[in-house]
């Protein structure tokens, strides 16, 4: 008999991601949808830096970036991932590990629209994680690249998203001296059901 209940409670981890995110969207200052992504290079060193994370889909989450950046490289060539969600006004933790794939297509297209004209001019402008000379050679691209295109720059072939496909979920809760809560969801493959565990903390 399982005694996940409470904020653990449901039959779908994706409903449990959105309630928790929903929840700190009202705590926290700053970026509740920020992930901790981590990749893993062509040495096997690891690597990790913020992104947002944009959708949470029926099975899938999705964040956009910069297709030449280290961490698109590292996506790519792997085509696996993990991040980590931190919410420190709720003492909480999501962890996701799993498959990877390029959002290129008409959803991408669509989120990029949505972005603010100057954001969208800045994609097109920075060669991301490249070396840059000073800020002034990005602000000299950035106005070439708004005389190029004007108020309706495309999306940049450079950019897009991806979907990350866990395999794994995992809900971290703080408890009272150091006794937390942990409930992994574990499939072995996407199309397999999930099965739930509780961890020691
Ligand atoms: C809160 C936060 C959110 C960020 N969101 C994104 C993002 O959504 N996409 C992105 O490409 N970089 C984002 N960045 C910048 C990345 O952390 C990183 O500096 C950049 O993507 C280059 O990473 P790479 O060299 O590992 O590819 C964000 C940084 C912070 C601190």
């Amino acid at each position: 008999m399982s005694d996940r209940k409470g904020i653990f409670a449901g039959d779908d981890p994706f409903e449990i991601v959105r309630d928790w995110l929903d929840q700190a969207r009202f705590e926290e200052p700053n970026d509740p949808d920020a992930i901790a992504l981590a990749t893993v290079d062509a040495d096997g060193l690891p690597n990790a830096r913020m992104v947002l994370l944009k959708e949470i889909e029926a099975d899938a989450f999705v964040f956009y970036t910069n297709y030449n950046s280290p961490k698109a490289v590292e996506l790519d060539s792997a085509g696996k991932a993990a991040f980590v969600m931190h919410w420190k006004s709720l003492r909480r933790q999501i962890k996701v590990r799993g498959l990877v794939s390029r959002e290129d297509g008409p959803q991408a297209d669509e989120y990029f629209a949505s972005r603010s004209l100057k954001s969208r001019l800045g994609a097109w402008a920075s060669m991301q994680s490249q070396p840059l000379p000073s800020r002034n050679t990005l602000l000299a691209e950035v106005a070439r690249v708004t005389a190029r295109f004007g108020a309706t720059p495309p999306r940049p072939p450079f950019w897009g998203g991806y979907r990350v496909l866990p395999l794994e979920i995992e809900f971290w809760a703080d408890g009272a001296f150091r006794l937390h809560d942990r409930f992994v969801w574990r499939r072995e493959k996407l199309d397999l059901a999930w099965k739930v565990s509780r961890l020691s903390p």
